[in-house]
């Protein structure tokens, strides 16, 4: 594998004279791969049937001459106005039942089959043009799918093939009503063209009704990315199909996007996503505002690389100030090269920063790209350089494949679903819980993979963690009984079935011998009444009152004598969400049992091991001595003593694995 850089570029937001200039200088920053073209619709078919795709293919041509690699996007993000208005049902419906209108991007209802149909014209047209364009190396299929939160839409086209959809699962009303348990509150229906969308209710809708609607919209969004990308594989054979999906994003679900796709990417934009996404307080977006989260960017490089078996990419890499969160500070010096690197270090083929010209007009007139809009190098560029001159030096001597993490967390789109529908309290928020897993892993200076809940494969793990998941697939209760190494359930799993109902036999709902644990009842807390747990540290947010089986011993205990987490043989479950330094000290016990080599880290300084290597970054303020985790002083990049924004990269054994 060639690990690689690319960029964004928008030949249609410049003259053409500038083309090949700008080609010429994207090959001699060390970029092979650009991206063009997703959101051209309007100037690719300006009216029905005359397109216009001349000015595409002298692009293509101009940027293979340049010998550069291109990824051809789909323009169904940006449905052009001609279309909307010939179609204007296609427009997609808020919560509130107003219609979201033209003018902007993503204008579109995924249930829509008019307008999938549309999409698979254009796409089917796009793909005879120009699949076997020598310069065409890969698609990506529309942009950000559920960007401005458009995956759930209200519209007359969602309500008929929400009800097609439940027809379909249910095949009677009386089951339908009997699984949603409809009876309560007289919701009974007696025909699939009564149910309504669980929008405009007077208060909360059935959490079954709700829980079945986000499913269809997570299905609407797989029918949408593999009709465009069935068209392209039939017409552009050897190229690979990307989409490009975005941080914290979870209202469909990415493995089965991922299922169609020959390669996941994302587009990461860690200052952004501090400002923007982040739970953390001010101090800590204080001390990173111009590094990101040390986690953040990580999180969805795993989550991400196992979602297309292994393939992955950034396909927009922040280069400079953002434009669209409530502040958009400069990245440190040094940000944007270690952000590449970082990528680099989780398995990543290309990093793509975007964009390659900053615009001087309309909506993202504001956001840097590796040129200012004068078309001198943006401090962006110095960076992806330098990147690129390291690449051209250390590539060839690191592995392929990152080999298996340490600990693997079970992660569930569906989950995410479930508790944004029925929090019990206001904190409980899926990826919350499991970014708190996750940071917490990475504080002992663990590497880790993510697992699809579904099609679990949890073998050669010292520890598997399971936190918050809504219902038990029957494959993941069959992986847990056959592993070996440790397990760690909770808390919130297998607290509901199928149906978004309490279990018979309550929640986790595990066979006996599994574990032999109940939960009993549950509360949620106030972030400020915490509960302490004997040895130190709170339960927040979520606590549980365990009922623990005979065979199955307490390991901790709350102040008032409630067992928090209990264990039979490697099997554990967790009654409760601990605050950091509880969840630290539970892990890193679970980690010295399974024979896991911890190294705790500070705050801002983070490890990822790659095949034979091992990449440390460092997001702090301050250098950190690696000698001080037993790195040798020679090391094949970098310093020992990393300074702030500073990469390093060593072999195993001298870094003491
Ligand atoms: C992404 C999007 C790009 C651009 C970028 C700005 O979400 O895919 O088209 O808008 O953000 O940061």
């Amino acid at each position: 594998m060639n690990r690689t850089l690319g960029v964004c570029y928008y030949p249609e937001h410049w003259p053409e004279t500038r083309w090949a200039d700008d080609a010429v200088r994207m090959a001699r920053l060390g970029l092979t791969h650009v991206r063009i073209g997703e959101f051209a619709w309007s100037r690719l078919e300006p009216r029905r049937g005359a397109y216009d795709f001349d000015w595409l293919r002298r692009a293509l041509d101009t940027l293979h001459g340049a010998g550069l690699k291109v990824v051809l996007g789909t323009p169904t993000a940006t449905p052009p106005k001609w279309l909307v208005d010939q179609m204007p049902d296609m427009l997609p419906v808020g919560a509130d039942g107003s219609v979201r209108g033209f003018g902007s991007r993503r204008h579109y209802d995924f249930s829509h089959d008019g307008y999938l149909e549309e999409c698979k014209r254009i796409t089917l047209e796009l793909a005879k043009a120009f699949g076997k364009h020598p310069g065409v190396a890969a698609w990506q299929t529309d942009n950000e799918y559920d960007c401005h939160n458009t995956t759930l839409s209200y519209s007359a086209a969602a309500r008929s093939g929400f009800r097609e959809w439940l027809q379909r699962k249910y095949q009677s009303p009386e089951a339908l009503n009997r699984s949603w348990g409809n009876v309560f509150w007289s919701m009974e229906i007696s025909e699939f063209s009564e149910v309504e969308l669980p929008n405009l209710t007077v208060t909360e809708a059935n959490p079954a009704h709700v829980m079945d609607f986000r499913r269809y919209a997570s299905d609407m969004v797989v029918r949408f990315n593999k009709a465009q990308a069935d068209i392209i594989r039939a017409h552009s054979p050897g190229r690979d199909v990307i989409h490009n999906f975005m941080g914290r994003t979870l209202a469909f679900d990415h493995f089965a996007v991922g299922a169609d796709l020959d390669i996941s990417s994302w587009d990461s934009y860690p200052l952004g996503f501090l400002e923007d996404r982040s739970d953390q307080d001010d101090a800590w977006k204080r001390q990173f505002a111009r590094a990101g989260d040390p986690d953040f960017q990580a999180f969805h490089h795993d989550l991400y690389r196992a979602t297309s078996k292994g393939r992955w990419w950034v396909m927009e890499q922040q280069p400079g100030p953002v434009n669209w969160a409530p502040h958009n500070p400069a990245p440190r010096d040094g940000m944007v090269r270690l952000w590449s690197w970082e990528a680099f270090a989780h398995g990543a083929e290309t990093v793509s920063y975007f964009r390659w010209r900053q615009a001087p007009f309309a909506q993202e007139q504001m956001h840097a790209g590796l040129l200012r809009p004068d078309s001198i190098e943006a401090e962006g560029h110095r960076e992806a350089a330098q990147v690129a001159r390291e690449l051209a030096k250390l590539d060839g001597e690191l592995d392929d494949k990152a080999g298996r993490a340490d600990v693997a967390i079970v992660f569930d789109y569906a989950s995410a679903w479930a508790w944004e529908i029925q929090p019990q309290g206001r904190e409980f928020d899926y990826f919350r819980l499991v970014f708190d897993f996750y940071r917490t892993l990475r504080r002992l200076g663990l590497s880790v993979d993510f697992v699809p809940a579904s099609t679990p494969s949890l073998e050669g793990y010292g520890l598997v963690v399971i936190p918050g998941l809504f219902t038990w697939p029957e494959a993941l209760i069959e992986a847990i009984k056959a592993h070996e190494g440790h397990v760690l359930i909770g808390p919130r799993s297998g607290s509901k079935t199928a149906d978004f109902a309490i279990p018979e036999i309550l929640p986790p709902a595990l066979p006996d011998d599994v574990l032999g644990v109940r939960v009993t009842r549950i509360e949620t807390l106030r972030a400020d009444t915490p509960v302490p747990v004997q040895g130190g540290g709170t339960i927040r947010f979520w606590r549980e009152y365990l009922e623990v089986g005979a065979d199955t011993g307490t390991v901790l205990t709350a102040e008032d004598g409630v067992p928090a987490l209990v264990a039979r043989g490697n099997r554990h479950y967790l009654g409760g969400w601990p605050d950091q330094d509880l969840l630290l000290s539970i892990l890193r016990g679970l980690c010295e049992q399974a024979g896991l080599a911890i190294r705790e880290l500070p705050d801002g300084v983070r490890l990822r091991r790659h095949g034979r290597h091992v990449f440390a970054l460092n997001y702090g303020a301050t250098p950190f001595d690696l000698a001080d985790l037993g790195w040798s002083r020679d090391l094949a990049v970098g310093e020992a003593v990393l300074a702030p924004s500073g990469v390093a990269v060593a072999g195993l054994t001298d870094a003491g694995y």
